[in-house]
């Protein structure tokens, strides 16, 4: 809940502008006049030219001056130079790493903003869940080298199944996570999963600027949807989805150019 200074209060009327569901009116004061209609967006917050406004529940610090100051050139200089990391060296990722990770994730914007999305970062568990996924990816493959009729489908189930039997043999093999020191698993509830993903791309434009290796498993999403025991050891409910796992770490490996990307099929109207 936002709560407004009146000692401090000019009245310049900013606040209530810009709170779009009009939970505020301004006379002489800012008022908190219709609470109820609040979503907690903070923008009376981040508007208020004297620094009257605050939001319980998070320490005095939270919130910083602004800062936009990234010219578009480096902007899409990090967009264009961060690549899905498939090669990662062992040392551990720090907790300060990993929190500046999860700063950028609750940066993002979230429809209605819910914030509705809950993180589990995974180290010790990484190979437990491993095998978790490479057993439901051999079962997966079993079903689709059966029922698959196009060629590459029933290459692709004929690979999970070698991957799970590759891992039973070799424990050092890992085709999903590629031995990375650490997972970020983003979890919503099933009617919020475009904001979690959302998340997950503010976290992976973090983990470029931080010179982190950063790769999606999508591989791994899709075990979890399929597996109850990958869903219990992660304490994920029924109400609940995994909607993104981002595989992090220091990379070992440099690209010294962008990759190239299809042109913009855009539509003018
Ligand atoms: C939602 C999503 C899921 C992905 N899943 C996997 C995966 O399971 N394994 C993998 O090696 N790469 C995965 N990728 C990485 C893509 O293959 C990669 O983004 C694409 O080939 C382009 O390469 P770049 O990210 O380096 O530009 C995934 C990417 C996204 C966005
Ligand atoms: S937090 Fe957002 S919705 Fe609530 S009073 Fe402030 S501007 Fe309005
Ligand atoms: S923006 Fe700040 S100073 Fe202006 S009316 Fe709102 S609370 Fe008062």
């Amino acid at each position: 809940m936002i709560q407004i200074n009146n000692d401090a209060c000019i009245g310049c009327g900013r606040c209530a502008y810009d709170c779009f569901p009009g939970a505020i009116t301004v006379t002489e004061k800012a008022e908190l006049s219709n609470p109820a209609a609040c979503i907690g967006c903070g923008h009376c917050v981040a508007i208020c030219p004297v620094a009257a406004v605050s939001y319980d529940g998070l320490p005095a610090d939270d919130v910083m001056p602004s800062e936009k100051n990234v010219s578009p050139e480096r902007m899409l200089g990090l967009m264009r130079s961060r690549r899905s990391c498939r090669h990662y060296k062992t040392l551990p990722l720090p907790d300060t790493v990993l929190n500046s990770l999860l700063q950028a994730a609750r940066a993002c914007p979230t429809a209605r903003n819910l914030q509705a999305t809950r993180f589990i970062a995974v180290r010790d568990k990484i190979p437990e869940l491993l095998d978790l996924a490479l057993d439901t990816l051999g079962r997966i493959g079993q079903t689709q080298r059966e029922t698959a009729a196009d060629p590459s489908e029933i290459r692709r189930a004929e690979n999970f199944i070698r991957w799970q039997e590759q891992r039973r043999t070799d424990p050092n093999f890992d085709p999903l996570f590629f031995h990375a020191p650490q997972l970020l698993i983003f979890v919503s509830p099933k009617d919020a999963v475009f904001d979690a993903a959302a998340a997950a791309a503010y976290t992976e434009l973090m983990a470029a600027s931080l010179d982190l290796g950063c790769l999606y498993s999508g591989y791994f999403t899709a075990c979890a949807a399929m597996s109850p025991e990958i869903r219990d050891l992660l304490g994920i409910g029924e109400t609940e989805q995994l909607v993104r796992c981002l595989v992090l770490g220091y990379p070992d490996v440099a690209y010294p150019r962008t990759a190239p990307r299809n042109l913009p099929q855009v539509t003018y109207l």
